[in-house]
């Protein structure tokens, strides 16, 4: 069977501290999110995505993607919680999951999304792609001092995608934003009205390019991947 990706991509990438959206940054030739979308289409399991995208919003009509009729655009808003809502009153109630993932995030190998999706046929819960945490993580206090150190026991990085029912995220993000919760990814939302997700081990190379120093990195593992991909 085949999910929707519902793709936030309308934030300004302020971290990155570039004239343009991180993800209308060149890396190999293409746009960041041109490789995030390439790589969710070429998944056999991913049927269309919903890209998100800031009302400002100049480049992303330019790119050759735009008129692939496996790609559709709507508008996002103010936090991030609030574009993937965007993006999910855009679907058709008809489907039942929903993928949620980073425009930032160019690096998706399709087995992780695989092992993912697999969670749709034991049931009903969504989960998430995470990697487990490597360094040693200390809690500081406001001075700058370390106040303890935290267990790495059980401590994931959460990373994307997200998938869950429909109406279940759909529900929570909007129970979420009525109480003011913040919400920075689409499992704390379900978190918050106590409900299960599952942690599914993905590879640590699926960055989020975040900061300046992030994208030799994404190039260096978008290049591996070009590479295995003529074996
Ligand atoms: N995003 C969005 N709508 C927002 C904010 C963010 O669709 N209001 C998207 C971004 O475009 C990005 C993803 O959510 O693809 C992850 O967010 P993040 O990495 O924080 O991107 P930015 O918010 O653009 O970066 P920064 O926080 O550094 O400004
Ligand atoms: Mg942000």
């Amino acid at each position: 069977s085949q999910f929707p990706v519902i793709l936030p991509a309308a934030g300004i990438g302020k971290r990155m501290q570039s004239d343009i959206p991180k993800q209308y940054l060149v890396i190999l030739g293409k746009t960041i999110i041109e490789h995030t979308i390439t790589s969710l289409l070429s998944h056999p399991n991913v049927s269309y995505v919903v890209i998100v995208l800031s009302s400002n919003d100049t480049i992303f009509q330019t790119l050759p993607l735009a008129s692939n009729p496996r790609v559709k655009t709507t508008l996002g808003g103010k936090e991030r919680a609030d574009s993937v809502l965007a993006g999910l009153q855009y679907l058709s109630a008809q489907e039942k999951w929903v993928l949620v993932h980073d425009a930032a995030r160019p690096c998706l190998k399709h087995d992780d999304l695989s092992n993912l999706l697999a969670l749709t046929k034991s049931g009903e819960t969504g989960g998430i792609l995470a990697s487990p945490v490597r360094d040693t993580m200390k809690r500081g206090d406001s001075n700058g001092t370390i106040a303890h150190t935290e267990s790495r026991d059980n401590l994931w990085h959460a990373l994307t995608p997200q998938l869950f029912p429909l109406q279940q995220l759909k529900s929570a993000l909007i129970e979420a934003q009525q109480k003011h919760v913040p919400i920075t990814d689409e499992a704390s939302a379900i978190e918050f009205v106590n409900q299960n997700v599952l942690l599914v081990e993905g590879s640590a190379s699926n960055i989020k390019v975040t900061k300046p120093e992030d994208l030799m990195l994404a190039e260096f593992y978008l290049s591996q991947q070009a590479n295995q991909a003529h074996f």
